[in-house]
This record gives structure tokens, sequence and C-alpha cells, in this order.
């Protein structure tokens, strides 16, 4: 997820257990792009034992074919394109989401990734823009150039991030697909139970998380614990007091001033937020913090102490009224 999963992020997720995959932020691909040394350090300093699979963004088949040949030098596990963002200054330019519109233009797009590509060639999209009417001539050009592993966010384009999520495309995608092409479910899993009756129910390959994961980094050990027929570790407010400051940690650098690390930091804890269920009062105190000893005693009151510190999350994220605002989730900056 963008400014999220970067190296960083991916260090605390391999200390609380990773998931079998990794996905980057996307590299925007256009006529001058370079790839982002940021991003790629996510994949030459990958801490983890999973593999990390490039993801890119954009439309152009000669800069396209120009970033593939240059992500190719690096030790991925293949090459991901995005067809979900659903930024309007990201689809309006027809990339991201946008590209779910022409199917014929998506064609021309894996035809040219797919030859250049000798592993792995991945998607990830959305049912469709703003219908489904594309949905199955886009799963035809999806087995035509032979994509190795769809990851499928079960909802349109407009359909935002809120929406309720339509699962039954999985179950589309997956008898569509066959063999051919496995398919990852993805949208609006919360919890690690969520994961494993969501991909038993429509005999997904797996599922793919992303919000779920930052509030609850945990996530990806208790759905290997429950397979495994164990209790999942159910994490208390201690540990997500650990996980904020090693956060905090991770994310600084001698070059950031502490106002935008306090900035950046808020770009997590909207998630992290949603697993304390105190009315959303964690979440409005946090987001008034301007410096770091500030966001720190909002730390200590909610997370630490005889009354909280022992507390178990609850796994659910939180539901806001209308007092409180969800998380901005406009990404994509291309
Ligand atoms: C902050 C944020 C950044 C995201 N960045 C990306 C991205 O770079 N590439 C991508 O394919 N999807 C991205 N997404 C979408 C997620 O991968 C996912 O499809 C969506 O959030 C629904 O899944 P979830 O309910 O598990 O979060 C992003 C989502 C959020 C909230």
């Amino acid at each position: 997820m963008q400014d999220v999963t970067g190296l960083s992020f991916m260090r605390l997720i391999a200390e609380r257990g990773e998931p079998d995959l990794f996905f980057t932020e996307f590299f925007r691909v256009h006529a001058n792009s370079k790839l982002s040394p940021e991003i790629l350090s996510s994949i030459t300093e990958n801490p983890t034992k999973s593999p990390v699979f490039a993801q890119i963004i954009g439309e152009n088949i000669d800069d396209i074919n120009r970033t593939v040949s240059e992500l190719m030098c690096y030790p991925i596990a293949g090459v991901d394109l995005n067809m979900g963002c659903p930024a309007p200054r990201v689809y309006k330019k027809n990339v991201g989401g946008g590209l779910l519109k022409d199917p014929k233009k998506i064609n021309q797009i894996l035809h040219a990734m797919r030859s250049r590509i000798d592993g792995n060639l991945t998607v990830k999209m959305r049912i469709g823009f703003e219908d489904d009417n594309n949905f199955e001539e886009i799963l035809n050009v999806i087995l035509a150039n032979k994509v190795n592993l769809l990851s499928l966010h079960v909802r349109t384009v407009k359909g935002g991030y809120n929406t309720p999520p339509q699962y039954d495309f999985v179950e589309k995608a997956v008898q569509y697909l066959g063999d051919e092409c496995p398919v990852l479910a993805n949208g609006s899993i919360e919890t690690a139970r969520d994961a494993i009756l969501l991909r038993e129910r429509f005999d997904s390959l797996g599922v793919m998380i992303g919000r779920a994961a930052i509030r609850n980094p945990w996530i990806f050990r208790q759905i290997r614990e429950i397979e495994d027929g164990q209790a999942p570790f159910i994490p208390r407010r201690a540990d997500l007091h650990t996980y904020c400051l090693q956060l905090y940690d991770v994310l600084s650098r001698p070059s950031i001033e502490e106002r935008k690390m306090v900035s950046r930091m808020k770009k997590f804890l909207n998630y992290i937020g949603l697993a304390i269920h105190d009315d959303g009062v964690f979440l409005g105190e946090m987001r008034r913090a301007v410096t770091k000893s500030e966001l720190f005693a909002i730390f200590d009151r909610h997370l630490s102490g005889e009354v909280f510190a022992e507390r178990p999350l609850d796994q659910k994220p939180l539901k806001l009224d209308r007092k409180i605002k969800p998380p901005e989730q406009g990404y994509c900056h291309v």
C-alpha cells in the first residue's frame, strides 16, 4: 500500500508473522519515470523470508517495457499491474482503475509485459470501473496472456473502499480462470477468521489483506495458528503500544522534521486507531497531536498502565460514528 507498506513496515511485520507474499507500493511508469530507490529497497533489502512482487502503474507501452526490463534486474517474484487505483486524477489518465474501461488496452499492456517477463506476471484489479460489464472480457484477456495470479478487490473503482464487498466475484473469477490463474480475494477482510472463511467459501488460492494488516500486524500469524488448529494469538493494547513505538522508530530519519514525522505516523495511526474501541477518543486525540511528546503521551494514556495494558484488542475495526471522519483512503499520487 502506497506510503505504508515499505521496507520499514515490512520489518515490523516480519517480527510478528509475515504473509506468504508481499507486493510493493507501485512504481510509477511514465515518460520520465525512474525506479524509485525507496520502493526498490523493499526488494533489495527485503527483511523477510517471503518473496516480493513489484507493482507498476501506468499505460504507455514503451514506458512499461522499459520499466519491466529494469525491474527484471532485481530479485523480484514477478511484476504486478495495478488496475485498481480509484483516485480520479489517476483514473482520468486511464491508468490504475481507469484501465478497466478499456479491455483492448489491457490486452496490449499485458501482451507487452508477458513478452518481457519469463517469471510471474500478475494483476491487481477491481471488478470493473462503474459496473461489472467488462469483467468477463478482462478475465479472458488475463487467460490469453497467461497471467500467473490475480488479486481481485471485490468493488468497482467507483465503489471506493467502503461500499459492500461483492465476494461473489471471487467465485466467478475462480470458476472462469480455473487452474490457469489462481485468485487472491481482497476487500474488507477484517479478521483472521474472515480470511479463512472466505478462502474456503470461494475456493480461492488465498487472500490479500491490506488495511487490517496495518491495524493488526499479527493477522498473518493468527491465520496460520487457526489453520494449525491452535488458539490464535490475541494482542493486547500493550502489544499495540510496542508496535506504535517501533513504528515511529523505524520511520524516523534525521532529515525528517518532527512535525512531518508526526504526520507520517498519522497515516498509520488512522488505521491502528480502529483497533481501540473507545468511541474514537484515541483517534480524535491522535489527530490533534503535533509533537512527538504529545503523541507518545496519547499512547501512554490509552495503551499502558493498569487499566489498559492487558486489555485484549477487539479483532474487528471500530465502527466510526459521524463525528469522527474515517481515514482518508485516497492513495495513488501519480
Ligand atoms: C493507504 C492505502 C494505500 C494503498 N496502496 C495501494 C497500492 O499501492 N497498490 C494497490 O494495488 N492497492 C493499494 N491499495 C488498495 C489495497 O491494496 C486494497 O486493495 C484495498 O485497501 C482493499 O483491501 P483491504 O480492505 O484489505 O484494505 C491501498 C489502500 C490503502 C488504504
